[in-house]
């Protein structure tokens, strides 16, 4: 059979046409419920159990183990009671922090400190913090007789834990510095009553 010249335009823009349609078939943003077409799958889909689902292998069609009775992930591991808790291993506060004080430390407290604390307890640590002008209940001052003779841990119990309108801050302040910003604050009790002896020396006649 022949095909001639007018045909064959006709066939081309028939197919142009047909194509058009199927294409518009296919814009982005359907919606289908078939899953998409994954020309190279390689190793994508793989049979595993995801956490918390079920599974035929163990008796108790959990895919997942129960970890050995007792045991403590390894970041959970808080075992030094004075240091974490601010208790001795009889319950009892200790005395003083387990941390060395140094300059370093000292600054890091006060920084803290002046982040977490000054904002209800004063920049000097007498209550009077800018959140007390607003109408929180004054806290007490920090030098008050009764928190300056505190145990340290106890100190840290009440930063870690909050206490009665103090929230806790255990979330927002790491374990270290909760006792970096104990330090500062030992430091302003002896700043808020120091005399001139206090001063070393060499410094004294710059403040007379
Ligand atoms: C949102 C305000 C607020 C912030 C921030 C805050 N406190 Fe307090 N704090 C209080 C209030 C209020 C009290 C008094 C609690 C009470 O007796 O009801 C208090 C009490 C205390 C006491 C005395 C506890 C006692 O036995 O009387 C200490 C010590 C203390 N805070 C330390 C800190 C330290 C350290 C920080 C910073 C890490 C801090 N607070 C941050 C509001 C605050």
């Amino acid at each position: 059979m022949m095909i001639g010249r007018g045909d064959l335009a006709k066939a081309v823009s028939l197919s142009i046409a047909l194509s058009c349609l199927l294409l518009t078939g296919c814009y982005r943003g359907r919606p289908s419920e078939d899953p998409p077409i994954h020309l190279n799958p390689n190793m994508d889909s793989q049979p595993k159990y995801k956490p918390q689902s079920e599974g035929d292998f163990f008796l108790d069609k959990s895919a997942m183990r129960e970890p050995v009775s007792g045991a403590i992930a390894r970041e959970n591991a808080k075992d030094d009671s004075e240091y974490y808790f601010g208790k001795d291993n009889r319950g009892r506060f200790i005395a003083e922090s387990p941390i060395p004080l140094t300059e370093q430390s000292l600054d890091r407290g006060r920084e803290r400190f002046n982040i977490y604390c000054a904002v209800c307890h004063g920049r000097v640590g007498d209550g009077k913090g800018i959140v007390v002008e607003k109408g929180l209940l004054p806290p007490p001052s920090f030098h008050e007789q009764r928190i300056k003779e505190m145990a340290e841990g106890e100190i840290f119990n009440t930063i870690t834990n909050g206490l009665r309108n103090m929230p806790s801050y255990r979330h927002q302040i790491p374990v270290e510095d909760r006792w970096m910003i104990i330090q500062y604050l030992r430091a302003l009790q002896l700043s808020q009553n120091a005399g001139i002896n206090d001063i070393p020396g060499e410094m004294r006649d710059s403040l007379r």
